[in-house]
């Protein structure tokens, strides 16, 4: 009899999902193995929401953003019964393994319910935020890297064309990967990330300096868990305050950019305009880079999966495709180390 793979995708959703999806499928389906979709992340393991997911399903899907079998940000852990629940509709629907593709929480429940009863899963890296460690990159990153980029692009030639401070809010939660890439890549003149949070007046002094060079326009990119730094000590996360947390524990970010725009612009007299780019950053297809890149975690999410190799997820260390521990790779996070920012920092001003 065919032994089946369930495939779950949880958390903010990401481009790449569908490539890892229809990988695991195809390469299932070459080995003798059906698949199955595991609707909405951990919330149908624990409704027991279940459907058919073959080659016919997954054709056409590798370019195409989101994910078609649905997510959410569901912690069984943190539902009466909820952990009974997921092992009692995985005994129930047959599943011999678990595929979970996902971040930091999606792949923490996974590690979490493998060391606790043993749960045949695997993991596959999925964030745009870039930020679990155990891979060099996750999948997504890539082209939320390249929206953003292309955000700062159109917004240099509207800010030159009106001597303005462009201040640019992107994603990334508690690390700052996607404000370094993109700032980098844009040529930014200011980037601000919660690790290394250098104060608002230093930002200031970068902008002035800049401006007595002769320049009269400024981009600024500024991660949205940023926290407003001042000399004399004070800090301040914009977005944390009076916000709900979801099941992990997370409060909804963003906001950060309004008011630094407003900082700005009182304490340098630069004309200041702001843009967040929210969730465009998530949307629409994948990088040719996240495609292969979900593709290469896709196989070898499926290949551990064939093999009993539980507990583990694909990793990318340096070109090859590796499986790391899933408790090691989510025991903390990925944080942009010194050097990185260094890079950013050598074109401020
Ligand atoms: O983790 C991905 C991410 O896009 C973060 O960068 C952001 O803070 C969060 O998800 C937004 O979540 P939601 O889609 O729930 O608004």
């Amino acid at each position: 009899m065919a032994r089946t793979i369930g495939i779950l995708t949880g958390g903010g959703d990401c481009p790449g999902l569908n490539a890892v999806i229809r990988a695991v499928v195809r390469s299932s389906d070459t080995q003798g193995w059906d698949c199955v979709a595991v609707l909405e992340g951990w919330r149908g393991l624990v409704d027991g929401r279940f459907e058919e997911l073959g080659p016919k399903e997954v054709s056409g899907i590798l370019p195409r953003g989101g994910t078609i079998i649905g997510t959410s940000r569901t912690n069984p852990y943190k539902l009466d019964s909820g952990v009974e629940k997921v092992l009692g509709n995985l005994h129930d629907r047959g599943l011999d393994a678990l595929v979970a593709i996902g971040g930091e929480d999606t792949l923490g429940v996974a590690a979490r319910l493998h060391h606790e009863h043993q749960i045949p899963v695997v993991g596959v890296p999925k964030t745009i935020d870039n930020d679990l460690s155990g891979t060099d990159y996750t999948f997504g990153f890539d082209t939320a890297v390249a929206i953003a980029t292309e955000a700062i692009d159109r917004l240099h030639t509207t800010a030159e064309s009106h001597n303005r401070v462009m201040v640019v809010e992107v994603m990334g939660r508690h690390v700052g990967w996607i404000a370094v890439m993109s700032g980098i890549a844009g040529g930014a003149d200011v980037i601000l990330i919660p690790e290394h949070p250098m104060t608002v007046e230093a930002a200031c002094d970068e902008l002035r300096r800049r401006h007595a060079r002769g320049k009269s326009f400024s981009i600024v990119v500024v991660s949205e868990g940023y926290e407003l730094t001042y000399e004399d000590g004070e800090t301040r996360l914009v977005g944390g305050e009076a916000r709900a947390t979801d099941q992990f524990g997370h409060v909804a970010l963003g906001g950060v950019g309004d008011v630094l725009g407003r900082e700005i612009e009182q304490r340098t007299g630069f004309e200041t305009r702001v843009t967040v780019l929210g969730h465009v950053q998530r949307g629409g297809s994948p990088t040719p880079r996240d495609r292969v890149l979900a593709t290469r975690f896709g196989l070898k999410a499926a290949a551990l999966a064939h093999t009993g190799d539980f507990g583990k997820m694909a990793a990318l260390r340096g070109d090859d495709v590796v499986a790391v521990s899933l408790q090691e790779a989510t025991a903390q996070l990925k944080t942009v180390p010194p050097g990185w920012y260094a890079v950013a920092r050598a074109f401020f001003g």
